[in-house]
């Protein structure tokens, strides 16, 4: 028998055990396992087949690892065909996480039980592809187009509670899922249950799928699984019979599995679970942290003890003055007030954080007992070193002293003290108790264990957590400036803002830069260009048309106006018919005769740019792999998942033609797009970044 799934006979029950850690993904091992079990139980004249799963969980799903492979026999469809089709009483005893194709073999067996805490879903979409197994046409059938559709395009995860509700299951039961399911199905024989086909049951209704497509392609924002899985579903209800409708679904899903799309999506799902895993930290035991200082109460500071006190620790956070300490005391509320009203956290739970757990102080002295502190004073070298002595001399020894600093040398920060071993970044992103990614900066002195530590808290707090070396901007910001130089660029050269947001946003994110600028505050970015000025290369271009805007006092959405105008009660903006103006004079003053760009050729240079400066982070080793980019890109920057970050977007579009097209631009602006010299190397060598992600 296969190792994969242990078979053993009760009575008249035949039980398939799944022993495939950590999730019983259904490997190839695991359906052979399960066919073979099939045979058995039938040609050994059992009368009923129990399936369920050892450890953690019944089946998570498909093993997502063997995407893209030539496919194995005996195929996940065929194998829930089959276990459908057999005329003994089949039952899935349900418990952990029973999602996707796992679902699918459970919607198979003809009865379903589960363990109250058991969650079940299918979350094909978000790999991008669709569920493959006959979900959208079994699930349908049970809970009904509409349950199904929503389920199905959103990959919601639901508990046993609300499966019972809908039909999914049959019976909820605490208990082992072996026990509870032996005596489900001795139950089911001793009262003579008939076999129950959910394929043999009537279509399901009718309902207005187009408006459901045309919805899913809205939400997806260019992610098309969840439109193709209406289609599916539709097929369910549409089609002659369940035969014609499960050929459909293949025909859908054998697309998607060939789509880039799917390809993203799937680096994303593995990368998520890499990034966290660093080699020096291997044996490495991170300090305990049982509680929480933070420096600074203002956007940060409050945002950062947010999310601390939402993940238990209670918090001591020093301000200036009694006024300070009331603002902080505010914004923290309202931060828990939010939470409050999303039903996150209960009243009495509002009550406990911003009563006993948290502690708003002008006094060092606060600080007595906590294990970790945050500083998120003003972005000024002198104010960050005195907090920083301050700490030194007021900390328990074995404190992180951390800086949420988005620029500064945290190694000049971490020389103001006499540990700098201790001191480490932890770079949030606004607002800090929403925002997942958090990148943990290695300073040169910084202990593995101090690091590890910063994972560990990254992990309580649920963040990605990304490791960065020390650079202008560290990962993100600095390759943030660089893309938005280059939309900056083509805007001086003729395209027009709101093209370049457009296209952008087309592309899948969120928002384009010009409204990004706009909604952070124009005068951020103005101040540091102003810093930076003194220092700029002389052979470097500068847009002028930025500062005019912000020199008329118009700093974006705080204002009312900047590259958009915004009226008092609507969604967004307008354009600012004055920028083109101040983008005319700007082209007047530089003699720059303006030209027209295609929508593509935009989206080009806004992605070579992102990529190169990429490719240079991880050739620096700021980054250790492509991948740390590209999450950071993902979690903090709203990079489109559907393209699994800017250097696997670069893998699938091909790495030879994007460093042509650099070297096509540096003929005009040599300085900006020079060549990352990874991306060269790269391609001398016919390699990709992925190759570079599975050898670090
Ligand atoms: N295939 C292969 N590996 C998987 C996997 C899968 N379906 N699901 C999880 N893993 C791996 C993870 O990569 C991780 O590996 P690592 O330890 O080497 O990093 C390990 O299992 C544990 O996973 P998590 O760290 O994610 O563990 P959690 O306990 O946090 O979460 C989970 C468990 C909820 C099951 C989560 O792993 C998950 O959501 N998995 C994916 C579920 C899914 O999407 N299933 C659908 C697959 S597609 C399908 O079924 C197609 C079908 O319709 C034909
Ligand atoms: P902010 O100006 O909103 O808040 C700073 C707070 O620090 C103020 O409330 C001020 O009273 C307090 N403060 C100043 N000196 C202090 C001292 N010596 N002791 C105690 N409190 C002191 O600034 P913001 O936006 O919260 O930024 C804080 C830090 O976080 C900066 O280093 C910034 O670069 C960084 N950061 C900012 C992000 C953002 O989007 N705003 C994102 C990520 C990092």
């Amino acid at each position: 028998m296969s190792e994969a799934i242990a078979y053993e006979r009760v009575g008249e029950i035949a039980v398939l055990k799944a022993q495939n850690p950590p999730v019983n993904a259904l490997g190839i091992d695991v359906r052979k396992g399960l066919l073979a079990g099939i045979e058995r139980a039938e040609s050994e004249g059992a009368r009923a087949i129990l399936i369920y799963g050892d450890g953690r969980t019944y089946f998570s799903g498909a093993d997502i690892r063997e995407f893209g492979k030539p496919p194995q026999d005996p195929y996940l469809p065929d194998l829930c065909s089959r276990i459908e089709a057999s005329p003994l009483i089949v039952v899935s005893s349900m418990h952990g996480t029973a999602l996707g194709g796992g679902l699918e073999v459970a919607l198979s067996s003809h009865y379903r039980i589960a363990v109250p805490a058991a969650k079940m879903g299918l979350p094909e979409v978000n790999l991008g592809i669709l569920p493959g197994a006959g979900g959208t046409q079994r699930l349908p059938r049970l809970a009904g187009s509409e349950a199904a559709l929503e389920m199905i395009t959103t990959g919601r995860h639901i508990g046993a509670a609300e499966a019972l509700d809908k039909r999914i299951i049959d019976r909820i039961e605490a208990g082992e899922p072996r026990e509870i399911g032996l005596a489900y199905a001795q139950e089911l024989l001793d009262a003579g249950a008939p076999r129950r086909a959910v394929g043999e049951m009537p279509a399901p209704g009718m309902v207005d799928f187009d408006a459901a497509h045309k919805a899913a392609l809205k939400k997806g924002r260019g992610q098309l699984s969840p439109a193709a899985a209406v289609r599916a579903v539709q097929a369910a209800a549409e089609a002659e019979d369940f035969g014609a409708g499960l050929k459909r679904e293949r025909e859908l899903f054998q697309e998607l599995m060939a789509s880039p799309q799917r390809q993203g999506l799937v680096h994303a799902f593995f990368s998520e679970r890499a990034v966290g895993k660093l080699p020096e930290l291997a044996g490495i035991a991170p300090r305990e942290v049982a509680s929480m200082g933070v420096i600074g109460g203002g956007t940060m500071g409050a945002g950062i003890a947010t999310a601390a006190l939402l993940a238990g620790l209670p918090v001591v956070l020093i301000e200036m003055t009694d006024a300070g300490v009331a603002a902080a005391r505010g914004r923290i509320e309202g931060n828990l007030k939010g939470a409050l009203m999303r039903g996150k956290i209960t009243q009495t739970q509002y009550g406990q954080l911003t009563g006993e757990a948290l502690t708003v102080a002008t006094d060092y002295a606060a600080l007595g007992q906590v294990d970790l502190v945050v500083e998120a004073v003003f972005e000024d070298m002198g104010v960050k070193r005195e907090v920083f002595g301050k700490l030194d001399s007021h900390c328990k020894p074995g404190v992180v002293l951390a800086t949420n600093t988005s620029y500064l040398d945290v190694d000049d920060i971490a020389a103001a003290t006499s540990r700098p071993g201790d001191v480490i970044g932890l770079h949030f992103f606004s607002p800090a108790h929403v925002m997942k990614l958090l990148e943990i900066v290695v300073a040169a002195q910084t202990t593995p264990e101090v690091l590890a530590t910063g994972f560990a808290l990254g992990k309580r707090l649920k963040k990605v957590a990304v490791r960065s070396g020390i650079c202008d901007g560290f990962i993100g910001n600095r390759i943030m400036n660089t893309y938005r130089k280059a939309a900056e660029y083509v805007v001086l050269d003729g395209a027009s803002p709101y093209q370049v947001d457009k296209v952008v946003t087309d592309f899948g994110f969120p928002m384009g830069p010009f409204a990004m600028g706009d909604l952070a505050g124009l005068d951020i970015n103005w101040a540091a260009r102003k810093r930076r000025a003194p220092t700029r290369d002389p052979r470097e271009r500068v847009p002028r048309f930025y500062e005019m805007l912000c020199e008329g006092g118009d700093f974006g959405q705080k204002t009312g106006k900047g590259f958009y105008i915004y009226e008092d009660g609507k969604r967004g903006g307008v354009p600012n018919p004055q920028v083109a103006e101040l983008i005319a004079e700007d082209q007047e003053q530089q003699g720059i005769t303006p030209r027209a760009f295609s929508d593509a050729e935009v989206l080009r240079r806004y992605m070579c740019a992102m990529v190169n400066e990429a490719a240079k982070v991880v050739g620096e080793g700021i980054a250790r792999r492509p991948l740390d980019v590209d999450m950071v890109m993902l979690f903090g920057f709203g990079f489109p998942r559907f393209w699994g970050g800017p250097l696997k977007w670069a893998d699938l579009q091909g790495l030879e033609g994007i460093l042509a097209d650099i070297h096509s631009y540096a003929a005009e602006d040599g300085f900006f797009w020079q060549p990352a010299p990874l991306l060269d190397k790269l391609v001398s060598e016919g390699r990709s970044f992925e190759i570079l992600n599975q050898s670090a």
